[in-house]
């Protein structure tokens, strides 16, 4: 691994996002170079050299790949990772290249709502198919005898905890692979690979980009056969990233560690604020200390993420709080640096109430974003 930090020791999570990925100073060139945009890269002769065709790889890709390593798994040689047109390619590379009929995966019931689609589909080629809820690390009881352990931890929406170490052990004990979904963490929140799974997979669609403006996802591994059955699936597949993406999510990665502090710190306040509010229930935060899953985030969590999530009585409620919002757009996605917030039901994949409301904490200013919630919850009565 390249590590741009490597030389000056242990650094702190800023220093190490602002150098990911960065290649060695040379004079005259770039900090981070541009785009390269090719389809085919010049070949004569044998085929040798990493880049020879556009949907195998890209320097773009490489650079990208290596800031999310760094990231996701600083220090470890052992560890590749490959960036993908979306989180669900990513996801899929995963779950299509590692299962083969005859195989059971365990998924979690609690779920980012595309994922029962990918169960359907695996069951379909000949994969038995068991979910289970994330709280109370219910996935244990379908382990046995599976090949593959897909963990949603912080879960989509219900911001459920497991305990990843102790799934992994259990997983690792059966003979199963283990792969975390670490969007909602971000790996400046969470570290699944030191927590002991085989595989890390993001949407870089959500946080780790952060201005709603790309599309992108990565899988961070261990085992170099794993890794090279992903890479052949990406190859088959061509689920790639475009270089602008990609290198727009490098661009991105300097600034993660300021809006990610930011934005964690300001979905605590909302959190709080909304805490002190009769008409909510059902307030999910994992950084409240009296939330259910606050002692397990605590312990494998470095920071707690920027969606909170919470019920408004009806679904009329629920509408005319989002309406009355002014600061916090109705929109799907979450982690970017401009609040939103959406009426999960309205998709009709999660199995939550009318009033479910999954709000996506910005970079504003926290008493503005406070004050506007409050006035939207007090707007909403009416
Ligand atoms: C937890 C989680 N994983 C994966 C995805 C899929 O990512 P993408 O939309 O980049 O394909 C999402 C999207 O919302 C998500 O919330």
């Amino acid at each position: 691994m390249n590590d741009a930090t490597k030389n000056v020791g242990r650094v702190g999570d800023g220093t190490r996002a602002v150098r990911a990925g960065l290649p060695e100073p040379a004079k005259n060139e770039p900090t981070l170079p541009g785009p390269v945009f090719a389809a085919h890269f010049h070949l004569p002769g044998e085929v040798s050299g990493p880049y020879a065709y556009g949907r195998d790889d890209n320097p773009t890709w490489t650079l990208l790949e290596r800031a999310v390593s760094e990231l996701e798994a600083p220090g470890r040689e052992d560890t590749e990772t490959l960036v993908f047109a979306s989180g669900m390619a990513a996801i899929s590379a995963v779950l299509f290249s590692q299962l083969r009929a005859g195989d059971a995966v365990v998924l979690p019931s609690d779920g980012y709502q595309v994922l029962p689609l990918v169960g359907a589909q695996l069951e379909a080629y000949g994969v038995e198919v068991r979910t289970a809820p994330t709280g109370g690390d219910a996935q244990l009881e379908v382990l046995d005898g599976a090949r593959l352990l897909w963990i949603e931890s912080p879960s989509n929406p219900g911001l459920d905890v497991c305990d990843i170490r102790r799934l992994a052990e259990a997983a690792h004990a059966r003979g199963a692979l283990v792969a975390v979904d670490n969007t909602l963490a971000t790996p400046l929140g969470q570290r699944p690979l030191e927590l002991g799974a085989d595989f890390s997979v993001a949407s870089g669609t959500k946080q780790l980009t952060g201005h709603g403006d790309v599309l992108l996802g990565y899988v961070t591994g261990r085992g170099a056969e794993a890794m090279a059955a992903v890479r052949r699936w990406r190859k088959i597949v061509g689920a790639i990233s475009g270089p602008m993406e990609a290198w727009l999510a490098h661009r991105s990665i300097a600034t993660l560690q300021l809006r990610v502090d930011r934005q964690n710190a300001t979905a605590l306040a909302v959190a709080e604020a909304l805490r002190r509010r009769p008409e909510v229930s059902g307030l999910r935060y994992p950084g409240l200390s009296d939330d259910p899953s606050h002692k397990i985030a605590t312990q494998q969590m470095r920071r707690y993420g920027s969606v909170v999530s919470f019920t408004l009585p009806t679904r009329t409620r629920a509408e005319r709080f989002l309406a009355a919002l002014r600061l916090v757009e109705d929109a799907t996605s979450f982690g970017g640096v401009r609040s939103t917030a959406e009426r999960r039901r309205r998709w009709g994949g999660d199995a939550v109430p009318e009033g479910f409301i999954r709000m996506s904490v910005g970079a504003e200013d926290p008493e503005d974003l406070v004050a506007d919630v409050l006035r939207a919850l007090d707007a909403s009565a009416e």
